[in-house]
């Protein structure tokens, strides 16, 4: 897979999460510190968007619908009731854009 321009750098730039669509895939881009990561945006655990979630201390991205909690860096659960990983997607930042490639 080759990388996809996704979004502007500024577009998340004061931003925590910012909801996109990939080749109709729902993605979550996150801003870590300055560093962009991306999830899949739908929590494993059930219908709910993570870009609406909170970020906390440790790098951790909180579902807004029963408060699991998983690493926004390797996609891991951490906290309950979530079991199952997310899928990341690797990020590049170029020239002030966020390039995307799907996993
Ligand atoms: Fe995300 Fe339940 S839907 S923790």
């Amino acid at each position: 897979m080759s990388w996809i321009n996704v979004a502007p750098y500024a577009d998340i730039e004061g931003e925590e999460t910012l909801p996109i669509e990939v080749d109709g895939q729902k993605i979550c881009l996150y801003n870590l510190d300055g560093k962009v990561f991306a999830t899949d945006n739908q929590c494993t655990h059930g219908d709910a968007a993570l870009s609406d979630g909170l970020i906390q201390e440790g790098g951790l991205i909180e579902c807004p619908l029963h408060e699991g909690t998983f690493d926004i860096r390797t996609g891991e659960a951490k906290g309950a009731p979530c079991t199952q990983d997310l899928r990341c997607h690797e990020i590049k930042v170029e020239g002030g854009v966020i390039y995307l490639r799907p996993a």
